[in-house]
């Protein structure tokens, strides 16, 4: 019985692309630089986020003890979205335990070609984050690709297709996550407005790090003249986890009765939002911390290019130094490590064959010097 499942791990053994969870062992005997983690702001351990989860422990308990549909609602996740709702300029929020969660049930929803008589299409940035296109697989709607953040390709493909009336719908990351870039979010939006297409933003590596008081790209624009939602994590900048929907009241009300994943599934934990709440307000303080950590990402990409390294097309505090094979990512890693720095070895699926990459994530506790040593290593191997 468990014959297939052997014969595909050693498959995956014997085309490099087996992974195994980190060796936790190793991590214990030495201090590190870290340029892996998402804790962008450093928030997972600050005592006012733990204080905050530990009083919402004891005000409403540790479980949340089912689906919000049923005895799983309280104030607190109320009181969360009304908050996130604000800061993103939307009318409301729903919140969800993971934003993968999020993604894959809530775009899932919204391309139900039952519920819109048709099947949509969906136009979508080639790099999108795997929740996005198990969405898009799960709904079997019509996708249709583009090349990475660029936006004569959209608008090519919208054209060729105006006449088509079916759906359409537009989904991308506002900061990807993988290629560290910025979404030209004023062009894509003028794009959707053009071709009336509905407009699916990604936030996850957005959120807590650009956008008014940091509350995300989508805020530094009116979004109100086109059907979209703006989705996020809680889980990176916030240093918590969750996702949410910011979106009108209309789609809150379809979510909560036709997301899968909200409606049968229990609400999180009231630790979870207790902390989340927190984080999520003291993220506008960072403004500061926000500068200096954007400064330290434009000086390694300055450097890591003078050395001669590729980065793509990053833009953020996220740098990819791309390698190429696996092999080399792999060694670029490993020596890494034995220089104290951990980095993140991406390899495919999760990136393009031939395009395999160390992950540099910059977060508000390096400073100059982690930069310096992070380049004379590099600059070594
Ligand atoms: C762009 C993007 N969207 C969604 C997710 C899923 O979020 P979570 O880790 O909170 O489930 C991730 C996680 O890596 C991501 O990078």
């Amino acid at each position: 019985m468990y014959e297939p499942y052997k014969q595909h791990l050693s498959k995956m053994h014997s085309t490099g692309k087996h992974r195994k969870l980190p060796d936790l062992e190793q991590a214990k005997k030495k201090s590190y630089i870290n340029f892996s983690t998402n804790d962008y702001l450093m928030l997972s351990r600050n005592h006012e986020v733990i204080e905050a989860a530990q009083s919402a422990a004891k005000a409403y308990g540790v479980g949340s003890t089912g689906s919000r549909l049923l005895s799983g609602n309280n104030n607190l996740c109320e009181s969360l979205e009304a908050k996130v709702a604000q800061d993103k300029n939307e009318e409301t929020c729903l919140i969800f335990n993971s934003g993968f969660q999020a993604n894959l049930s809530v775009l899932a929803a919204l391309l139900d070609s039952k519920v819109l008589a048709e099947k949509p299409m969906v136009f979508f940035d080639k790099s999108n984050h795997s929740s996005l296109y198990q969405a898009v697989f799960l709904s079997k709607a019509e996708l249709i690709r583009y090349k990475h953040n660029d936006m004569e390709h959209l608008g090519c493909l919208l054209d060729k297709y105006k006449n088509d009336r079916r759906l359409k719908f537009i989904v991308t990351e506002t900061i990807f996550g993988m290629e560290g870039d910025i979404l030209p979010i004023h062009e894509i939006v003028s794009l959707a407005s053009k071709y009336q297409a509905f407009l699916y933003l990604d936030e996850a590596h957005a959120t807590g790090i650009v956008g008014c008081h940091g509350y995300g790209l989508s805020t530094t624009l009116d979004l109100k003249h086109i059907p979209h939602v703006t989705m996020g994590t809680f889980s990176k900048a916030l240093g918590c986890s969750g996702g949410y929907i910011a979106c009108s009241t209309i789609l809150k009300d379809y979510l909560i009765n036709k997301a899968a994943g909200f409606i049968y599934s229990t609400a999180a934990s009231p630790i979870l939002i207790g902390a989340v709440y927190k984080a999520w307000d003291m993220i506008k303080d960072f403004d500061e911390e926000r500068k200096n950590l954007l400064f330290l990402s434009a000086t390694l990409r300055k450097n890591l290019l003078d050395i001669g390294l590729n980065i793509g097309t990053s833009n953020s505090h996220i740098i990819s130094v791309i390698l190429g094979s696996q092999d080399l990512a792999t060694k670029f890693a490993e020596k890494l490590l034995k220089n104290n720095i951990i980095v993140s070895c991406i390899r495919p699926p999760t990136v393009q064959p031939g395009s395999s990459r160390i992950r540099i994530a910059i977060n508000v506790s390096h400073k100059v010097q982690d930069i310096e040593d992070l380049v004379n290593a590099l600059g070594t191997l």
